[in-house]
């Protein structure tokens, strides 16, 4: 466990209190502290959430202020607002531009070289957002990009062909929304390709594309939000963050030229480690594949255009 703190922007919110949960009970690190534009609220989480620390080594949860901001800390922004019922992603972009750019804003006035993970949604322009108004080099700036979205694949395969999901390596790619897709053509299972291992059928990955896209709004339609899946990312994404050797997740980063794109924060498979996130080239892409990505793109530079 390291001494580095990690502070949740939107922590007394469902999507920042469960991240809070799932770094306490893994001990990720010492301290987690929770800000919020909800000062009783975000002291309740912090209240609960502690008392799942005492049976911890040492870790503690916390409210605290922006001014305790240190250098090389991780800041996690859940601040923003959910989708409703039927909304897109897409539509909580004015919105929530605004509270991104607000909290950017009073995190760089500590003036301390810090890691920001961005989880609030359209994540792939929020991270653009945090990008911009940070100033900060693009590894320091990612957002979580499809890594829920491809722990959803994962389970969905290994529930498919009767296999952990730890041997299942595959990749959902893209925007976080509408236009993601799954990357499959260079799939395996413990190094099998996957449409060798025994059991597939083509049409597993059909279902699986429909059942993932479908996913966030059945749950939203549901009980109302998304959180467990998306608080065992952020714990796993800030964890790889705390450690010297480099973890693969597909978050979202500044594409300069990586895959043929350019300009655009997107979701790609990046190695993240203490020096931040790295988009990892050579992720083998079939022509649709890369057609796909290209497509998801633009549709994110469109909306990212409108607001940066
Ligand atoms: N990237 C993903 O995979 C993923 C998954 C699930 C949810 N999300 C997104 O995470 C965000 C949070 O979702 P939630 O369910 O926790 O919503 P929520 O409404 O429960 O929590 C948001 C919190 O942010 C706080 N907040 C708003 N403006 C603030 C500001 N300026 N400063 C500090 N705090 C502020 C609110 O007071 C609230 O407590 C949403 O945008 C949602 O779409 C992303």
């Amino acid at each position: 466990m390291r001494e580095k703190k990690v502070f949740i922007v939107g922590g007394g919110g469902m999507v920042g209190a469960t991240a809070a949960y799932a770094l306490t009970i893994k001990e990720v690190v010492e301290e987690v502290v929770l800000l919020d534009v909800d000062a009783d609220k975000v002291r309740g989480q912090a209240y609960d959430i502690n008392d799942a620390a005492a049976y911890t080594d040492c870790v503690r949860v916390r409210t605290g202020n922006y001014s305790e901001i240190q250098e090389d800390d991780i800041v996690v922004l859940t601040c923003g607002v959910p989708q409703k019922p039927g909304q897109s992603r897409l539509e909580l972009l004015d919105t929530n531009a605004k509270i991104i750019k607000d909290v950017v804003g009073k995190v760089m006035a500590q003036g301390k070289k810090v890691f920001i993970v961005v989880v609030a949604n359209p994540v792939d322009v929020m991270t653009h957002v945090a990008l911009e108004e940070s100033g900060l080099p693009k590894e320091r700036v990612f957002g979580t990009g499809t890594s829920l979205d491809t722990a959803r694949l994962r389970v969905a395969i290994a529930d498919d062909l009767k296999v952990s999901q730890r041997n299942v390596h595959a990749y959902i790619l893209g925007e976080h929304g509408d236009s993601s897709f799954p990357a499959l053509s260079g799939a395996t299972i413990g190094g099998v390709p996957l449409n060798q291992f025994p059991g597939f059928n083509p049409s597993i990955t059909n279902n699986i594309d429909r059942e993932i896209r479908e996913a966030a709004s059945t749950i939203i339609n549901t009980k109302g939000a998304t959180y467990y899946g998306i608080g065992n990312v952020i714990s796993r994404v800030v964890e790889a963050l705390t450690q010297e050797v480099g973890s693969i997740y597909p978050v979202c980063s500044l594409a300069e030229g990586e895959y043929s794109l350019g300009g655009v924060v997107i979701g790609l498979p990046c190695l993240v480690s203490s020096r931040g996130a790295k988009i990892l080239t050579g992720y083998p892409l079939n022509d649709a594949e890369q057609a796909a990505l290209g497509k998801s793109a633009q549709i994110i530079k469109d909306a990212a255009s409108k607001v940066l």
